[in-house]
């Protein structure tokens, strides 16, 4: 979704403020721009179209000079991707600029007020609302201004603001959109995720709901949305700076593919003790975790596929029944939640606001939420009763890899967790899936060095018209999330089918070369989805296999298959899902797709 950087400091702030968005480029977005003071007047650039526009049309920010400046990538939502439409937006006089990311629901209702009180649209934004506003309320004094316009608006917002009459200072304010607030020996930055500005500060302050902050060169002030100074304190970033880069690689999809085995060994060894597993954020009793009666799972996705295969982990191993939710649809849906049940949200960017709307409706019934979250100090992660992090560090390709290859971790341990205390796990078993669990990293990166034999497999499937991918219970979890791969990157239409569902109605998709992955990693379905992929292949498929090394009778079915080391069927889809992730990236590749930034796509979906 858009993008938000600010500077004010010792330095020319457009170079700064194009950099910074370049590295929110992979939030998704289709038009950028920027406004500098020049130290007499406010000016804007900005264009529809990739950021490389914006930079050339300013020759790498040199053209707009000037230390105190606001830049925004724009994510389409009220109005065409447009010139006129990008942010930022000014209001009539040309002396306050606004960027903004969220949705001002009561824009309608703003825009006929502010329009019968004379002033002009020229956009079709929700944004420009808050332009006309801003220079309604403003008397000379800009705190107050904003604070009074942040009382009018509904609605989701991250802002950035300058006023050319107080050029020594910028504005940013929250509710309900990813903001944070940085500062170094040089200046103070504004930011809507953390890479955006890790080149020049690890100080990062997350602005809170309804709070705003004055940054000035050398100092920033917190106030509530009642202009009261409130008390702060730094969050220092740890991240290793390279985790944001490249390193190497021809896109972030693939380096993050890369490093699902440290991922996954990062998500689980902190948290095997011994013989044990310690989740110590879980905070619950063995007696809370017996009182569990129902686990809800919600989330956006792939997050949500993860959370498919949490179901069937955690009904598995725990014997706890789980019901999975669509956060769009279970925040509408007035749920059920009984005494006994917990709420489990999964989300990598913990700002998807579905999600976070999920969140607050399992909180406002009363119950207790675990967040399962990969950005540390998100909203999510803020607002969830307690949360177990998924240390996969920054991802930047919108295709999610490594942090879902994190959260099916979590998602094990939770259901060994549950399932020892349980008592439904006996020693001996839960020492054998610890042994497997640990194997995984390893497996991992054995399957991801098989990747030239999937490279040339896809490459046969550039031109494919449609792709299925089915599979049974946990392969259907896995199918689920293969799709989404292909299609996502790749812009191939593909779906996912339960296997046994195929013969209601999907099969009469199936034509001459259609290709159908079947996804078989279940001991127990193995015969059943061979079934199903005869079925297929007579009707013309060309079927794609991914199953365990002994399922050598498979072989009769396919035409062409993909094995995976062996481990304990409830973790196959970590191992499954490494040559399905490999299939989409090198089916996109050779159509010569954006991978990292696929059209129409945000990385975090921060608008319903
Ligand atoms: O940040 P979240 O995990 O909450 O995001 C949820 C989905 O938007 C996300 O998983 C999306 O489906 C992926 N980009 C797909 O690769």
């Amino acid at each position: 979704m858009c993008g938000i950087v600010g500077y004010i400091g010792t330095k020319q702030a457009a170079p700064i403020i194009l950099d910074g968005l370049a590295r929110l480029e992979y939030r998704g977005y289709d038009s950028a721009g920027m406004a500098i003071y020049d130290g007499e007047k406010i000016n804007i650039r900005k264009s529809a179209g990739r950021l490389k526009i914006l930079e050339n049309l300013t020759r790498g920010g040199e053209s707009m000079p000037g230390i105190c400046g606001i830049g925004h990538t724009r994510w389409a939502t009220h109005g065409a991707p447009s010139d006129v439409n990008a942010h930022p937006h000014f209001n009539t006089s040309g002396t306050i600029a606004v960027v903004h990311n969220g949705i001002i629901e009561n824009y309608i209702q703003l825009r006929k007020k502010m329009t019968a009180r004379g002033y002009q649209f020229l956009s079709e934004t929700d944004t420009e609302v808050l332009a006309h506003l801003l220079d309604y309320y403003y008397k000379g004094n800009p705190l107050e201004a904003v604070a009074k316009v942040l009382h009018r608006v509904e609605g989701s917002y991250a802002l950035g603001i300058m006023f050319a009459d107080c050029p020594d200072q910028i504005f940013a304010a929250r509710k309900d959109s990813p903001l944070i607030v940085g500062q170094n020996e040089d200046g103070c930055f504004i930011a809507s995720d953390v890479p955006a500005i890790l080149k020049y500060t690890r100080k990062v302050f997350y602005v809170d709901n309804q709070e705003v902050v004055r940054l000035r060169a050398d100092h920033m002030h917190f106030y509530s949305v009642d202009e009261e100074e409130t008390e702060k304190t730094p969050v220092m970033i740890d991240w290793d700076a390279n985790a944001a880069e490249k390193a190497g690689y021809d896109h972030f999809m693939l380096k993050e593919m890369y490093e699902q085995p440290k991922t996954v060994s990062d998500t689980l060894t902190p948290r095997v003790k011994g013989k044990e597993i310690v989740i110590e954020e879980l905070n619950m009793t063995e007696e809370e975790i017996k009182a569990i009666r129902k686990i809800h799972i919600v989330a956006c996705g792939s997050a949500y596929h993860a959370g498919v295969t949490g179901k069937y982990v955690l009904e598995g191993l725990a014997r706890i029944p789980v019901e999975v939710d669509l956060a769009s649809e279970f925040r509408y849906r007035n749920p059920i939640l009984e005494e006994g049940a917990l709420v489990v949200v999964i989300s990598q960017s913990g700002e998807t606001a579905d999600t976070l709307a999920a969140l607050r409706e399992a909180k406002a019934k009363g119950f207790k939420v675990l967040g399962i979250v990969n950005v540390v100090g998100s909203s999510i992660a803020r607002e969830a009763d307690n949360v177990m992090y998924t240390w996969a560090g920054p991802e930047i390709a919108v295709a999610t890899t490594k942090a879902y290859s994190a959260q099916l971790i979590a998602l094990y341990l939770l259901a060994m967790k549950f399932g020892k205390t349980r008592g439904k796990l006996s020693d001996k078993e839960f020492s054998c899936l610890l042994t497997d669990l640990r194997r995984l990293p390893d497996q991992i990166e054995l399957l991801l060095n098989n990747k030239l034999k999937i490279q040339k497999f896809a490459n046969r499937y550039i031109g494919a018209k449609d792709v299925f991918f089915i599979g049974r219970g946990i392969d259907y979890a896995i199918s689920l999330e293969g799709s989404l791969k292909l299609k996502e990157i790749s812009y191939i239409h593909s779906e996912a089918y339960a296997a046994g569902e195929l013969k209601h109605g999907t099969i009469s998709l199936i034509e001459e070369g259609t290709l159908v992955a079947a996804v078989s990693t279940q001991p127990d379905l193995y015969a059943k989805t061979i079934s199903n992929m005869v079925e297929v292949k007579a009707r013309g498929a060309f079927v794609l296999a991914v199953t365990c090394e002994e399922n050598k009778e498979i072989e009769k079915a396919a035409d062409y298959v993909i094995y995976v080391p062996e481990t304990n069927p409830y973790f196959a889809n970590s191992l499954a899902i490494i040559p399905l992730q490999l299939f989409g990236y090198y089916v996109a590749v050779g159509k010569g797709c954006d991978v990292d930034k696929p059209r129409n796509l945000a990385k975090s979906v921060t608008v319903e």
